[in-house]
């Protein structure tokens, strides 16, 4: 049974989703009537995965709209500009939240000789396209990426990249899921990714209600999982692929190593929007979260008062230890990461 399957929705001024800091033992959904409060539910992962932030921009942007007291459209534009800063400045390393953000100020931009409320609608319009080509873009990720999985692989992932990371399906898990509809004998072993348990509470929510079987480990036993032939594929999402990199949840770089080490094929599932292929590893802000997320599991503290904390929220696996780059159009090979950076060998 499907309980969530549009994971961002809006009607009449008010955008729904489903709070994940709650999941899995509350299921309480959001009403966000503001940009401020699509900020915060950002910022705190009330609403997270990289093309589901790109979604959550570009309503928060059409908040950003109909909540303007803008009598004209110069007024409007600079007002869903300061929308669309606000959003922007949430979380540094997903690029969706900064390609949503411009695609839909660049489109509003050109709209000069609209009424005030003629914009309103173009905005919402553009937004709720997002939203539409990111579900269209997750169902033939998963088709693509089906080709790839045979009976009884057992797959590693990392974080959650399903359902609840997108507006619909999910990248990773779109993957697994098509291939458990085309009756294949899959298992999946999911990374428990400290330190906000997105694998635990959310991955392996999703895949228990649709029935995949799915064993839960700590993210440091995935070694030992390889070493025992327990896996044989490795699928994670992607918030960023850059010319040299993927950047992904913090612990992916570790399981490509671990992966490599092993000869365990490690792919990465991720929309075209997420490349950003202007850029370099180098180049991107890795999002440093507060210490609080390493000293406490929950409200429960593990650590001595005033411990010093290191809490990258993402890491970049470089482009040599990925096999492949499921996409909505094909999957990407080395001859095509060679393409993205001309240094990269074949
Ligand atoms: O901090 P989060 O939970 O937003 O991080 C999410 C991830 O790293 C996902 O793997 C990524 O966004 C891909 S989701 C399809």
């Amino acid at each position: 049974m499907q309980i969530f399957m549009r994971m961002i929705k809006w009607t009449n001024g008010t955008v729904t989703t489903p709070d994940q800091t709650l999941l899995p033992l509350k299921e309480v959904t959001l009403e966000i009537k503001t940009v401020e409060q699509m900020a915060e539910a950002i910022k705190n992962l009330r609403i997270r995965g990289a093309p589901l932030l790109g979604a959550a921009a570009a309503f928060g942007i059409a908040l950003g709209a109909y909540t303007s007291k803008a009598q004209t459209i110069s007024e409007l534009l600079r007002d869903l500009h300061a929308a669309g800063e606000t959003i922007k400045q949430q979380r540094p390393t997903a690029v969706n939240l900064f390609w949503a953000t411009d695609r839909i100020l660049n489109i509003a931009k050109t709209y000069k000789d609209l009424s005030v409320e003629e914009l309103r609608t173009a905005v919402l319009a553009e937004a709720q396209k997002i939203a539409d080509e990111d579900a269209a873009q997750n169902y033939a990720i998963g088709k693509n990426g089906a080709e790839l999985i045979t009976d009884d692989d057992t797959i590693l992932t990392h974080c959650n990249a399903g359902e609840l990371a997108t507006v619909e399906y999910g990248t990773a898990l779109g993957v697994i899921r098509h291939a458990w509809t085309q009756g294949k004998k899959i298992k999946v072993i999911a990374d428990e990714t400290r330190p906000l348990l997105q694998g635990a509470r959310l991955t392996v929510f999703e895949l228990q209600r649709d029935g995949i079987p799915v064993t839960l480990i700590t993210d440091n036993m995935a070694g030992y999982a390889m070493s025992k032939g327990l896996i044989n594929k490795v699928i994670v999402g992607a918030d960023r692929i850059v010319q040299d990199a993927v950047f992904n949840k913090i612990g992916t770089y570790s399981v490509a190593i671990l992966a490599h080490t092993h000869n365990i094929p490690f792919y990465v599932a991720a929309p075209k929007n997420t490349f950003d292929l202007k850029h370099k590893t180098t180049d991107i802000t890795i999002e440093e979260r507060t210490p609080n997320e390493v000293t406490h599991i929950g409200n429960q503290q593990t650590a001595p008062n005033s411990t010093k904390v290191l809490n990258p929220a993402f890491d970049a696996t470089p482009l040599k230890y990925v096999t492949g780059i499921i996409t909505e159009t094909g999957i990407y090979t080395k001859e095509h990461f060679q393409k993205f950076n001309p240094t990269f060998p074949l």
